[in-house]
């Protein structure tokens, strides 16, 4: 029997999240510049966990972030590659990031945590 982590990816691999195209990630990049003001994340290292497709790195990209996109969706993560030539692109999960302490400037996961089994693990993380 698979666990949550392997069913949330089956789930994601089979249903990738739906693209909203430049509309959604315009409304991103215009919905984060109040909390994340261009002088916090021009040149900035930013984390997208969960990023699925990479919509939202997108936007982010845009205004001169360097994104690493995390998500245990590899299909999600091909088609974030096409839009987000720019960043790296991990696969993993949010609950055990594959990275050091304090390797990022910021890091956003927008609509992720509750799909875990542990949301305080993945804030911690
Ligand atoms: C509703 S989508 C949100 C995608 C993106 N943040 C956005 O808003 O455009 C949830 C994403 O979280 C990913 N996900 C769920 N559990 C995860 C985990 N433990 N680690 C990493 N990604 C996870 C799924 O694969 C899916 O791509």
């Amino acid at each position: 029997m698979m666990d949550l982590r392997e069913r949330t990816q089956v789930h994601y691999d089979d249903y990738p999240f739906i693209e909203g195209g430049d509309e959604r990630v315009n409304w991103w990049r215009e919905y984060l510049s109040d909390f994340l003001p261009d002088e916090d994340i021009n040149g900035r290292l930013i984390l997208d966990v969960g990023s699925s497709v990479g919509e939202i790195s997108r936007g982010l990209i845009d205004r001169g972030a360097r994104m690493t996109c995390l998500d245990l969706s590899l299909n999600s993560l091909r088609r974030c590659r096409q839009i987000n030539e720019e960043a790296e692109i991990i696969h993993g999960s949010a609950l055990e990031l594959p990275f050091p302490d304090e390797s990022f400037d910021h890091a956003i996961s927008i609509g992720v945590l509750h799909h875990t089994p542990d949301c305080r693990q993945g804030f911690k993380e």
